[in-house]
């Protein structure tokens, strides 16, 4: 039998007392791998992983000595908690936007992972399951300005704006998918419902929304593919059609299928990115897939952490490599 190593470091705490706390600001000891990043996991449909993703992402790049807080973005629904193994905190993102609390970093609480905090969600969802316009503005400049090498937003279900919103503030924002027709047709729903709103930021700064109208009229927006609406306001006023591009050029989600159980699987990564371009003009870059274990379903409901070392390397190793992927567009972008 093969030894398995524990996937992520191995933690010297106990669960109810936190190894590390994630280092305090401006602590500068170590290099600065890449500035603040703030990434968000999206994918439309519940259930396919995108909390599971989100945290074990987090879990990986604090392997990398990057400091990171992961976000329970969740309004709906938090839990992250629980796949981190800790109760569940007494002070969560309700606190600031109900304005208990005036600082998101008041909300951070340690987890045993070195160098990974966590904000937890909401803790009366029903409060706050859909923020006021105003409260929300104010939690996406917070979260901004929270200090840490990288932020991993958990995003919940659906495609509301609400969502939505969120992964557009993300400098990268991850969309998860399973190798199943409801969940590729929910992602592509994603992406064009995060395109519709993203058009409507857009506009704010160069007031396109003339044309765009002019071009697909308002009720019929949403029916077309960001392709077609580029190249008929193009055709209208080459000018703003190039303004558009250059801006829908910034609009670069990424990618990761969960849940990968054969070779043909193997394969939709790379169909649904050609097909994002054909079909939506969107560049949906590809960062790798995670297999499905049976030992992750059996350690999330035996309620153990994701970083028990009873996940073994292969899980390791899949988290590793999409790991590695959304450092290398991040440095890229960072470059560029
Ligand atoms: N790669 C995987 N292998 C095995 N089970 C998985 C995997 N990803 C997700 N699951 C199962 O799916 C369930 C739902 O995952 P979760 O991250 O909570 O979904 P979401 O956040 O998208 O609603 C998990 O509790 C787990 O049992
Ligand atoms: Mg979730």
């Amino acid at each position: 039998m093969t030894t398995l190593t524990p996937p992520f470091p191995v933690v010297s705490g106990t669960g109810s007392e936190p190894a590390t706390l994630a280092p305090e600001a401006g602590n500068s000891a170590r290099p600065k791998l890449l500035p603040h990043r703030i990434i968000a996991i999206g994918g439309g449909k519940g259930g396919i992983g995108k909390s599971i993703l989100a945290v074990s992402l987090a879990i990986e790049l604090a392997r990398r000595e990057l400091r990171v807080v992961l976000v329970d973005c969740d309004l709906g629904g938090a839990n992250l908690h629980s796949l981190l193994g800790i109760d569940q905190p007494t002070s969560s993102l309700s606190d600031f936007v109900l304005r208990r609390a005036a600082n998101l970093s008041e909300l951070l609480v340690p987890t045993t992972v070195p160098l990974l905090s966590l904000i937890s969600g909401a803790r009366n969802a029903i409060q706050i399951a859909n923020p006021l316009y105003q409260q929300k503005v104010r939690l996406l400049r917070a979260l901004k300005k929270l200090d840490a090498d990288v932020l991993v937003l958990d995003l919940g279900a659906g495609t509301h704006y609400n969502v939505v919103d969120f992964f557009l503030l993300a400098h990268h924002g991850i969309l998860v998918a399973v190798p199943e027709p409801t969940s590729v047709e929910n992602a592509y729903r994603f992406l064009k419902a995060a395109f519709l709103r993203w058009l409507k930021a857009l506009d704010a700064r160069h007031e396109i929304k003339d044309i765009v109208q002019d071009v697909a009229r308002a009720e019929s927006l949403a029916a077309i593919t960001p392709a077609e609406l580029l190249s008929a306001v193009t055709r209208r006023d080459a000018g703003i059609g190039a303004i558009l591009a250059e801006e829908l050029a910034t609009f670069r989600p990424l990618l990761v299928v969960n849940q990968v159980r054969d070779t043909r699987d193997l394969t939709l990564g790379e169909s649904m990115s050609i097909a994002s371009r054909r079909l939506l003009g969107i560049e949906l870059t590809y960062l790798g897939h995670v297999r499905y274990y049976d030992q992750l379903w059996r350690a999330v409901r035996a309620h153990r952490p994701l970083f028990s070392d009873q996940l073994g390397r292969p899980f390791a190793a899949d988290l590793a490599a999409v790991g590695g992927r959304l450092l290398a567009c991040a440095r890229a972008e960072d470059l560029a």
